[in-house]
């Protein structure tokens, strides 16, 4: 399968993503983590992309898209995908459809996370990322880790990101409005968008997730 995953800054795109990605047996592509990884690594796309991030805008598409597209082209994602966080913009649509077509292939579904926006700011204001695993994710309040500051999974240090304070925070929710939600219109011209509400627990979502791909039990 091939899906795309949209939804707001904080919708739990990346939570949704990890049990997603299992469950469908399908790599998780975040163009997001790509990002952190490479800032983590000292890269000169890192060193490109953080100024971006640091101000809650998006990364070029020049950047973006060549970064995407090698990674659907690893032989893990050979069978299928999840996108999360790309495309993110008309320009990032068209070329993701550009891309496929090329490769005879297409999306099956877009997953459009829907979630209220004084939600997403509490999600967001609690966020504690692993530095070991960008898939595990907790909140403070919602899904504490056992020790403050350790991740239950693996022990790695807990962290907050860096553009997850309140300035950038308004400014990736206007940019998601201005710039990603056009591309809802896009896929819904061509008949792929699903849309379920990502209030509840991590669990009932992804369950509703699995039933809306046509995959439940
Ligand atoms: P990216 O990393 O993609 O961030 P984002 O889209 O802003 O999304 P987030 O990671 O903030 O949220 P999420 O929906 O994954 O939520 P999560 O699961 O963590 O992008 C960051 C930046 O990179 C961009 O601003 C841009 O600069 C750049 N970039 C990336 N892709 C790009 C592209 N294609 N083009 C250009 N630039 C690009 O959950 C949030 C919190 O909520 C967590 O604490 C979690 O524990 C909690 N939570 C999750 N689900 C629930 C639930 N059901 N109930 C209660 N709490 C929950
Ligand atoms: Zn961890």
């Amino acid at each position: 399968m091939r899906i795309v995953l949209v939804g707001p800054p904080g919708a739990g795109k990346g939570t949704q993503a990890a049990y997603l990605a299992e469950n469908l047996s399908i790599p998780h592509i975040s163009t997001g983590d790509l990002f952190r990884a490479n800032i983590g690594q000292g890269t000169r796309l890192g060193q490109k992309a953080q100024e971006y991030m640091r101000a809650g805008q998006l990364v070029p598409d020049e950047i973006t898209i060549g970064m995407a597209k090698d990674r659907m082209e690893q032989p893990d994602a050979a069978e299928g995908f999840l996108l999360d966080g790309f495309p993110r913009n008309i320009a990032q649509a068209e070329a993701l459809d550009g891309i496929l077509s090329e490769a005879g292939t297409a999306l099956n579904a877009v997953l459009d996370l829907e979630v209220p926006e004084d939600e997403v700011v509490k999600r967001i204001a609690g966020r504690r990322m692993c530095r070991n695993d960008s898939g595990h994710i907790f909140h403070v309040q919602y899904n504490p880790p056992k020790t403050e500051g350790v991740c239950d999974v693996c022990g790695g240090e807990l962290y907050q990101r860096e553009d997850d304070h309140e300035d950038t925070v308004r400014k990736r929710l206007e940019v998601y409005h201005t710039e990603t939600e056009p591309i809802i219109d896009y896929y819904k011209a061509q008949g792929l968008v699903v849309t379920i509400s990502a209030l509840g627990k991590v669990a009932e979502v992804t369950q509703r997730a699995m039933e809306a791909l046509g995959r439940g039990p």
